[in-house]
């Protein structure tokens, strides 16, 4: 399969070259999903103020959705601001919100051409009006579009998804909609705000921490994780095919064991092993 074009893009033929590498050498993750961190360290390496990370992080966020969209990754989550965040100063917080009502304003309509859908995950009620007036605004505008969802995880934290499942599963089952042998896994993932969208294949950490930060703990049971020391402003396409192609080389085997590992045994073999 070709990697496809987008609209307002020139693109390399080298790129063009390395996307259908990346297609031809294996599965493509349905789902990515990304801790974008390190504008803060990106910034203050160049002597500049944390804002100017964010301002650039939003170009990798471009550089990664639409060549995410042109290798047929279905849905793109990226964590944008998390509960958590709450707890910054105001000015940063301040700047952040603007440049997310600015960016959705620059970028709308080259989304819309693109064919890529904008949703969100999290207390969107939390945001400023103008980030919600703008939110709404964009994702109406891309609402049929099916290439690619963008979903950005704002003032999410995966502990809140799981609460508010928890709540509305309670409610449910007291006004007797649902019994409390039919809270399985699935039913239990259908609460959550992620519902329509598969469990990520893979997410991917920027900035060399080890760690969740709170994102889709639920949804991450079985992601494959990939973590680089490069800062998300830094973060560009050649890094998300290293990504993929570290991805494709994964055994994923969900608890499992590897075919061919299963040749059956004797229990006079596994009691002769175990004694
Ligand atoms: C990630 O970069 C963006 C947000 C969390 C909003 P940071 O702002 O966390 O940057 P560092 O980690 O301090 O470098
Ligand atoms: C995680 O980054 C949240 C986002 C990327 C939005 P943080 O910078 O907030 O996480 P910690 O503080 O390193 O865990
Ligand atoms: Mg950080």
């Amino acid at each position: 399969m070709e990697p496809l074009t987008l609209t307002d893009q020139t693109q390399s033929e080298e790129d063009k070259k390395l996307q259908s590498e990346v297609i031809s050498s294996g599965s493509i993750p349905k789902h990515i999903a990304i801790i974008m961190d390190g504008n803060g360290r990106w910034a203050k390496d160049k002597g500049n103020i944390r804002l100017f990370g964010h301002k650039e992080g939003v170009e990798s966020v471009r550089d990664i959705t639409e060549s995410c969209a042109q290798l047929g990754v279905k849905h793109l989550t990226l964590y944008a601001f998390s509960t958590e965040n709450w707890n910054r100063p105001e000015d940063e917080i301040n700047g952040l919100m603007k440049l997310l009502v600015n960016s959705l304003k620059k970028e709308a309509d080259r989304l819309n051409k693109n064919n890529i859908k904008l949703s969100s995950i999290g207390q969107i009620n939390r945001l400023p009006a103008s980030c919600q007036r703008q939110l709404e605004e964009v994702k109406e505008l891309t609402k049929d579009n099916d290439r690619l969802e963008l979903c950005l995880a704002l003032s999410y934290s995966g502990r809140w998804d799981i609460t508010e499942a928890v709540k509305k599963i309670a409610l449910d089952v007291a006004e007797g909609k649902i019994s409390p042998d039919e809270v399985t896994d699935d039913k239990i993932g259908s609460y959550l705000s992620t519902a329509n969208v598969p469990d990520p294949d893979l997410i991917i950490r920027t900035s060399g921490e080890y760690r969740i930060s709170n994102f889709l703990l639920w949804q991450l049971a079985y992601s494959e994780l990939y973590i680089t020391k490069t800062y998300w402003p830094d973060f560009r396409r050649n890094e998300l095919y290293q990504a993929i192609f570290s991805y494709q080389k994964r055994d994923r085997r969900y608890g499992n064991v590897k075919n061919g590992y299963t040749k059956k045994i004797s229990a006079a073999v596994i009691n002769k092993i175990i004694s």
